[in-house]
C-alpha cells in the first residue's frame, strides 16, 4: 500500500458532543482529509442519520462537504448512511461511493449521478487510502485505512460489527503494513469494562499509539479502555479533530 504525508479526521457527527454548540445524534460521520505532496484528498466517511445535523455541524466546523472527492459508507445501517442521496446531491462532480455490498440504496446513488463501487475485496482507491474489503459478521461492513508516512496505519471503523481485533488483523493483511498507529470509530464489539480492558491490552501489545472509540462503543468499555490506555486514549465526539 502507498502512503500519504498526513491525515486529518474531523468527527462531524457522533452520539456525543466534543465541541459545544454542535448537534449530536445516534450515528457517525467523519470528514477525512489526506495530504500528499501538497495535494489534499477530502472524503466523507458515513453520513450519520440526519442530513440536518450533518449540515449544521459541517457549517459550524467550516467543512465543505460539497467538495469531497468520494464518499465511503461503512455499512448499510441508517445511522451510517441516512440521507445519503440528499448529501450526494450536494457533492460536485461524479462521486464514487465505496460501499460494502449491494443494497437498494445503490439505485438511489445512481439517480443522483454518483457511482456506487462495491468493495467485495480490498481496494486502494487513492494512493495511501484503502478499503479493507467487506468483512461479513452478521452483516457486511468495511473499514477505511490510511497509511501515514513514518507512522503506519490509521484505521477508521464505522460501527465495528466484525470486532476491532478482526478488523485490525484484516487491515494488516490487506495493506501489507504491520504497524497500526491509530484506531478511530465505533467499537461495537465491546460492551463491559472487562471487554474494554481485554481490548486495551490487545491494542497495547500491538503498540497502537492512539485509540479513539466513539459512536456505538459502550460506556463501560470506554472506561476499561481509558483505564489501561491512559494518554493513548483520545475522547471523541461531534467536533473532535485528530491530526496525524
Ligand atoms: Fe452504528
Amino acid at each position: 500500500m502507498n502512503e500519504v504525508d498526513s491525515v486529518r479526521v474531523i468527527t462531524l457527527v457522533d452520539n456525543n458532543i466534543w465541541k459545544k454548540g454542535l448537534a449530536s445524534i445516534w450515528g457517525l460521520s467523519f470528514y477525512v482529509e489526506t495530504y500528499k505532496n501538497g495535494k489534499t484528498y477530502p472524503l466523507l466517511m458515513d453520513t450519520a442519520g440526519s442530513f440536518n445535523s450533518l449540515l449544521k455541524n459541517s457549517i459550524e466546523l467550516n467543512v465543505d462537504i460539497g467538495n469531497v472527492k468520494s464518499v465511503f459508507i461503512s455499512h448499510w445501517h441508517g445511522d451510517h448512511c441516512g440521507d445519503l442521496s440528499h448529501i450526494l446531491n450536494l457533492v460536485k462532480g461524479v462521486t464514487p461511493v465505496y460501499v460494502p455490498s449491494y443494497n437498494v440504496e445503490v439505485k438511489r446513488i445512481k439517480k443522483t449521478g454518483a457511482v456506487a463501487k462495491i468493495c467485495d475485496r480490498p481496494i486502494e482507491f487513492e494512493e495511501g487510502i484503502m478499503s479493507t474489503g467487506k468483512v461479513t459478521e452478521g452483516l457486511s461492513e468495511h473499514s477505511l485505512l490510511i497509511n501515514v508516512k513514518g507512522k503506519g496505519l490509521v484505521v477508521l471503523s464505522g460501527c465495528g460489527h466484525p470486532g476491532i481485533t478482526k478488523i485490525l488483523k484484516r487491515a494488516q493483511k490487506v495493506s501489507g503494513i504491520n504497524k497500526v498507529h491509530a484506531v478511530i470509530g465505533g467499537f461495537h464489539s465491546v460492551s463491559s469494562e472487562f471487554d474494554g480492558v481485554v481490548l486495551a491490552n490487545f491494542l497495547g501489545e500491538m503498540d497502537v499509539k492512539l485509540v479513539s472509540p466513539c459512536h456505538c462503543t459502550g460506556d463501560n468499555a470506554r472506561r476499561g479502555l481509558e483505564k489501561i490506555l491512559r494518554k493513548r486514549y483520545v475522547r471523541n465526539g461531534s467536533g473532535r479533530i485528530i491530526s496525524i
